[in-house]
């Protein structure tokens, strides 16, 4: 089945430090939005990709784009001052009422047998995303001091892409917007408007790229991934 995607790439990544939108760093000499455009250009399911930018940075990603030689349609749209009102952006620009995928640009190794999983179960219900169980111990903290120690079993950690279909998505962002209620993801906004997410098993791998200790593992997991399919290609 057939779907699009918004993948935000507005932001400035203060937490990588790097000075600049942490897209842009190189990882094995490709910028990091290129991986993950990368993966959804290898999607068949994927009918189009629209990237929300920042307006200055709009011809940087365009330059990049034009250097892997993506074939996938690629819109570029201009983002917000939160990552959700350049999500809203994105989606303001989608016509048809299907599923609509959102994921970051900063998430270069989701599966594509989970993104698969998830579209279908997003057709069924309406919404859902991709989680992962909580593995630690999860404290409450209060002045450096313990409150309580929390449940876990019922914890899961949110990533993306979430999935969506598009009036779902779209009515709650445009109540978000009127209200001006500002959550940390998109599926937080269904919620808010009482509708039910599904929650699919997502990967340890599909990291979100966000300090530098992060890239270490992150050029580990790309020549897992390129020994990997060097392997596929003689068995062939
Ligand atoms: O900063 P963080 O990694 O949580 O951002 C998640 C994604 O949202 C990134 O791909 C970032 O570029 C994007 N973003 C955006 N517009 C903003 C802030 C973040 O598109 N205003």
């Amino acid at each position: 089945m057939g779907y699009e995607v918004v993948i935000p790439a507005a932001g400035s990544g203060k937490r990588m430090g790097a000075g600049h939108n942490k897209l842009f760093i190189e990882l094995l000499g490709k910028p990091l939005i290129a991986h993950t455009l990368q993966v959804f250009e290898e999607d068949d399911q994927c009918d189009e990709i629209i990237v929300v930018v920042k307006k200055e940075e709009e011809e940087r990603i365009k330059t990049i784009v034009r250097s892997q030689g993506f074939k996938k349609r690629i819109q570029f749209v201009a983002g917000g001052e939160e990552r959700q009102h350049s999500v809203r952006h994105g989606l303001m620009h989608i016509k048809r009422d299907g599923v609509v995928l959102i994921h970051d640009g900063a998430r270069p190794f989701v599966p594509l047998e989970r993104i698969s999983e998830l579209v279908k179960t997003a057709d069924a219900v309406g919404a859902a995303i991709l989680a992962v169980p909580v593995k630690d111990t999860v404290k409450s903290v209060a002045e450096s001091f313990i409150e309580k120690t929390v449940d876990r079993s019922r914890l899961w950690l949110a990533q993306t892409p979430q999935a969506f279909r598009l009036s779902v998505i779209l009515e709650a962002h445009e109540k978000a917007y009127r209200e001006g209620y500002v959550a940390t993801d998109d599926a937080a906004l269904v919620e808010w408007i009482g509708k039910q997410v599904a929650v699919v098993n997502g990967d340890e791998r599909n990291i979100k790229i966000t300090t530098p200790e992060d890239l270490t593992l992150a050029e580990y997991y790309i020549l897992k991934n390129k020994g990997n399919r060097n392997a596929n290609r003689t068995r062939l």
